[in-house]
């Protein structure tokens, strides 16, 4: 271990042109480590305990260092906050405690606080680290300066270090960054050509902690090792899909200042989710050591994506997000944000190996579980006829599983139908003997699974790789402005996207499901639920049902809505065939509709308007049960519309009440075609019940079963039982059809429809589908969120 490290680093100063130091071999020289934010919680949560575990792994190599933990207090107010940091720090399990106890100690006494905020802080540091090297007689290895700080400071503490507190020369600067590295394009550029005025690309290390976890930074070399098995089926033809995914289970509280500028997008998708798509996805250089090689194919990756459209994209807020927007960024209760904590994202890469292969990168925030995978999942071309739970019926893929889930522990497993993979890395073990859970829908007894030895937080990786001079887990400037270029336009066509609500933890249930169909992604679950506070100032809403337009309101807004609708309708049809033919409902829903339609008589073409009804109850027409006569006295009474355009059904013939052989159906049904171009209506308007019949057709009663037929006598299964009622066959050639759904009591109606599929036996509502029309749904918000 001492050898490698050594010969490493006299590799890098040599390369760094430093040759004199390979003279001063027998000592290494000294390291001061400034953490600047040395109080905060990245600070006290990792850092620390990372940099005390340099130390103890360095100092047997024999460097000496200093420790400061930098900040804007005085020091007397944050040297015993500091120092509570330091004496959490612990060791790891192989060492004793005596030992343990005066490394700590020997730790505690090599650091200090100091206040960093002006030009003359900064001097003052460069001053008393130049009097320790004098006095102790030491030579200068390198200062590392640790910014733990919010972004906006970078630039400027960049340009103190440059100008008062650079090391004495022969010796290296090595500035640690974090993200957010800007807000998009722009942004970034600034901030790099910033900090290009101080610091040398060499001299910064921006750091993705998530390539510190120790799958992701074993992907590389798992690729290598495994060539010869992987190469034949690493590409388009035996994958089915790449997946890159981050679930968490907390919320944002607390942070909302910051998180609601950026979203999940920006905080995790363009960074960490993107870094390990690029490691799975670029080619493997001919040297895993090279950084300029890795980068190099990284950049090349993202030249290659193909652009990610809006399509390519959904977005997902947790409900209670916008109360804690309101509360800690004192708004009022109107406030609305509309930034994404959940977001799946599509991406294709433009190269023969990849093309066609989805790769999914999705995050969120309150989700049900803490996991971070990726997924390659392969094709399985085979058949299985009796035993689906064959090993080779299975899912073949392999998963970089980087942290908690069910299996707890990072691990890659590769599925046993796919290859057993093989492993040279001394500090990884196989794992052979398995706990009994599942993973993505195998057990884990159907993975070979390899994982690390000893379990190593991110930011020590990290620390160390800083240290020794390894950049290939840190992010260029050239890389990031790539990333930023394939994000910002994503960005943007977003920006003005209502996100799904959803109400966190196990709860969301498969409203999050997505799917990919052609280039695009979409939620799988089209019913859009909303939280009531959530609408806000939104008087009307577009969306989809059941693959259809949606249009939802409060019941007031969405009548005035679906009346404009119609008259609209009615305005284009007198105008291209001199007509207009509206078919309508019976039942309560559509009388306010009928009200708001009598407000505008004036401007509506009645005199062009024929009225047919949708169905009818057998009974008299002037019994208060009829149809007819409540769509008389709530709309026809009182409009002009011509008496020869009005159609009641024939529900009475020859003193009796639907007779079949009184053949008031076929009547109807010939009225219907002779005044009707093509029989199509052009507004045909429904209600659903709650056993989601329309018009007549009630479930179990084989409502396809009239065959061409316009008009039918069908059986309610409540009182009066008789109906005559339009067909599938004369609904489904509308022109356009609207189905008007209100009231709380159909919210449950609604969800279930949300989910079936098309069974117009048991769902009649289904069989509603214009052949060559449009169908609307306007579903008010009480039926939506119940
Ligand atoms: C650092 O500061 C010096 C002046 O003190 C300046 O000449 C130099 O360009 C700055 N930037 C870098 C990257 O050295
Ligand atoms: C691989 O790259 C490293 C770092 O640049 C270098 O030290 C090493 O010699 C290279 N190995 C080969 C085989 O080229
Ligand atoms: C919140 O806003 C109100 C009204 O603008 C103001 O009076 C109050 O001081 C603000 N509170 C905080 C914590 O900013
Ligand atoms: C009847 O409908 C057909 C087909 O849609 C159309 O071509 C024709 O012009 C229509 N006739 C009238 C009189 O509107």
């Amino acid at each position: 271990m001492f050898v490698t490290v050594f010969l490493l680093l006299v590799t890098l100063c040599a390369q760094g042109g430093y040759g004199e130091e390979i003279d001063e071999a027998q000592r290494p020289g000294h390291v001061s480590v400034v953490i600047v934010g040395g109080t905060g919680d990245l600070a006290k949560k990792y850092l620390w305990q990372g940099f005390f575990e340099l130390y103890v792994n360095q100092v047997k190599n024999g460097y000496t260092f200093s420790f400061y933990g930098g900040g804007l207090s005085p020091a007397d107010k944050a040297t015993p906050v500091l120092f509570e940091i330091l004496k959490a720090v612990s060791c790891s399990k192989d060492v004793s405690q005596e030992r343990c106890a005066l490394l700590k100690e020997q730790f505690l006494r090599l650091s200090q606080y100091r206040q960093l905020q002006s030009v003359e802080d900064y001097q003052d540091l460069a001053k008393h680290i130049e009097k320790e090297l004098q006095q102790e007689g030491m030579t200068e290895a390198g200062r590392l300066f640790y910014l733990s700080v919010p972004a906006f400071a970078y630039a400027d503490i960049a340009d103190k270090i440059n100008s008062s507190c650079r090391p004495t020369s022969g010796a290296w600067l090595r500035v640690v960054l974090e993200k957010p590295f800007g807000h998009d394009f722009r942004s970034a550029q600034v901030l790099a050509s910033q900090l290009g005025n101080s610091l040398k690309d060499e001299e910064m290390y921006r750091i993705d902690h998530y390539l510190g976890k120790q799958v992701v930074s074993r992907i590389l070399p798992f690729r290598e090792e495994n060539k010869k098995l992987l190469d034949p089926i690493w590409n388009r033809h035996h994958i089915e899909r790449v997946e890159i995914v981050l679930k968490e289970t907390l919320d944002v509280k607390g942070r909302i200042p910051f998180y609601d500028q950026y979203g999940v997008v920006r905080d995790v998708l363009q960074n960490h989710l993107t870094e390990v798509m690029t490691l799975l996805t670029m080619s493997l250089p001919m040297n895993l050591s090279s950084n300029e090689e890795v980068l190099r194919n990284k950049l090349q990756v993202f030249r290659s994506l193909l652009p990610v459209g809006k399509n390519q994209a959904v977005v997902g807020q947790y409900q209670e997000y916008k109360t804690e927007v309101q509360q800690e960024l004192n708004k009022t209760k109107d406030h609305i944000s509309i930034t994404p904590t959940f977001a799946a994202v599509l991406m294709y890469i433009d190269e023969a190996q990849y093309e066609g292969v989805p790769i999914l990168l999705i995050s969120g925030k309150m989700l049900d579980e803490r996991v971070g995978y990726s997924r390659i999942l392969f094709k399985n071309d085979i058949f299985c006829l009796q035993n689906h739970n064959s090993v080779h019926c299975k899912p073949k893929q392999i998963v970089f599983h980087f942290g908690h889930g069910s299996l707890e522990y990072p691990a890659i497993l590769v599925s046993k139908n796919l290859f057993k993979p093989v492993l040279m890395d001394s500090e990884w073990k196989e794992v052979t003997k398995h706990k009994d859970v599942d993973v993505l829908s195998l057990p884990l007894s159907d993975y070979y699974v390899q994982t690390p030895i000893v379990q190593r937080e991110a930011y020590y990786e990290l620390i160390s790789h800083i240290f020794a001079g390894r950049k290939n887990s840190f992010i260029s400037t050239e890389n990031l402005l790539a990333s930023w270029g394939l994000w910002t336009p994503l960005l943007s066509s977003l920006a003005s996207t209502f996100p799904r609500i959803y109400p966190g933890g196990a709860e969301n249930g498969d409203l999050l499901d997505v799917r990919i169909k052609g280039k695009d992604i979409s939620y799988h679950n089209e019913v859009v639920i909303i939280s009531n506070d959530q609408i806000g100032g939104f008087q009307v809403m577009q969306g989809k049902f059941r693959s259809s337009d949606m249009v939802s309101a409060w019941t007031e807004e969405l009548v005035v809505r679906l009346a404009a609708d119609i008259q609209e309708a009615a305005e284009a049809a007198v105008r291209e065939a001199g007509v207009f033919h509206l078919a309508l409902s019976g039942g309560s829903s559509p009388l306010a509709l009928f009200q708001r339609l009598t407000l505008h008589h004036f401007s509506f073409p009645w005199r062009d308007t024929h009225v047919w009804m949708v169905d009818e109850r057998c009974v008299p027409l002037t019994d208060s049960e009829s149809n007819f006569r409540n769509l008389h006295d709530h709309l026809l009474h009182h409009v002009r519309i011509p008496y020869y355009n009005i159609h009641p059904m024939p529900v009475q013939i020859n003193q009796r009440l639907c007779v079949e052989e009184d053949g008031g159906a076929l009547l109807y049904e010939k009225e219907v075609s002779k005044w009707v171009n093509g029989s199509s209506f052009h507004f045909v308007l429904l209600g659903v019940g709650y056993d989601s019949h329309t018009a007549s057709l009630f479930p179990g009663s084989k409502v396809d079963g009239h065959g061409e037929s316009l008009v039918a006598l069908t059986e309610s299964p409540v009182k009066p039982h008789q109906r005559m009622t339009l067909t599938f066959s004369a609904i489904n050639r509308a022109h356009k059809v609207a189905l008007l759904v209100m009231g709380k009591g159909k919210h449950e109606l609604i969800t279930q429809l949300s989910r079936v599929k098309d069974n117009p036996d048991k769902w009649p509502v289904t069989g509603v589908k214009p052949a060559n029309g449009r169908l609307v749904w306007y579903i008010d918000y009480d039926a939506l969120l119940g």
